[in-house]
């Protein structure tokens, strides 16, 4: 097993097939969200969560996306959940609703590649609506696979991910989402920026998942 093998209690999740990287801010209290939205405003975080998604592939759950409320520009986004899509074009873009359109990812008796999907430009933007992970781990595999929350999700992914962009915001807000204990999965970090005169102050890691 390789380390990306682990799939957490009450997860069902297929051998991973690619990396997974997590993004996401947290507060000095691991506070996420609250009332299904982040609890303050920080542009030169969303700056950062732009540049480097931007031409990859955003994970998120459905409580998530509807907070977000479309798709987010020149990305593909994929919506994990147990429910069918609610309509067919969300933001103005088609939602891909899964089984026919995404080819099962390989079990780990069949060869390791995913089979390739017609991928769009890195600029196009795009939304799949997915239930499974074999599903998800079949999207555009030659791109990078972002978790990108909420709460849900981070408990059920965040052990597998190979790489944590972490914005540690000084700060306690309410809230009622929070981030689990990356600490026992993923290292110190590196600082990749620092802003200690924004309101609140934060700092971005980088985290790498211990051996
Ligand atoms: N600070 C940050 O970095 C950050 C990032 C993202 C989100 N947030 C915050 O996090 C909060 C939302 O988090 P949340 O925990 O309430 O919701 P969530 O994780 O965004 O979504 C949960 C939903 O995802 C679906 N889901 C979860 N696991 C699944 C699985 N294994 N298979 C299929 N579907 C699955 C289910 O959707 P169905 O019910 O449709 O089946 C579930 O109800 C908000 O406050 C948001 O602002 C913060």
């Amino acid at each position: 097993m390789s380390q990306f093998e682990k799939p957490s209690a009450g997860t069902e999740v297929p051998p991973l097939t690619r990396p997974l990287y997590a993004i996401a801010a947290m507060a000095k209290n691991r506070v996420i969200g609250c009332a299904n939205r982040l609890p303050w405003r920080l542009p030169e975080d969303f700056k950062f969560f732009k540049q480097t998604t931007i031409g990859h592939v955003l994970l998120m759950g459905r409580k998530t996306f509807e907070s977000i409320g479309r798709p987010l520009p020149n990305r593909t986004t994929i919506v994990l959940s147990r429910q069918t899509p609610p309509v067919a074009s969300v933001g103005g873009v088609d939602v891909m609703d899964s089984l026919d359109m995404v080819p099962p990812a390989p079990t780990p008796a069949a060869p390791a590649v995913p089979a390739p999907l017609p991928s769009p430009p890195s600029s196009a933007t795009s939304l799949y609506w997915l239930s499974d992970w074999s599903q998800v781990l079949a999207v555009e595999p030659e791109k990078k696979l972002f978790l990108a929350g909420g709460a849900q999700l981070y408990a059920e992914m965040l052990p597998l991910c190979a790489v944590l962009f972490l914005t540690h915001v000084e700060a306690e807000p309410e809230g009622d989402a929070f981030f689990p204990d990356y600490r026992r999965w993923f290292d110190d970090g590196e600082v990749l920026i620092k802003s200690p005169e924004s309101t609140p102050p934060f700092t971005i890691r980088r985290h790498l998942r211990l051996p």
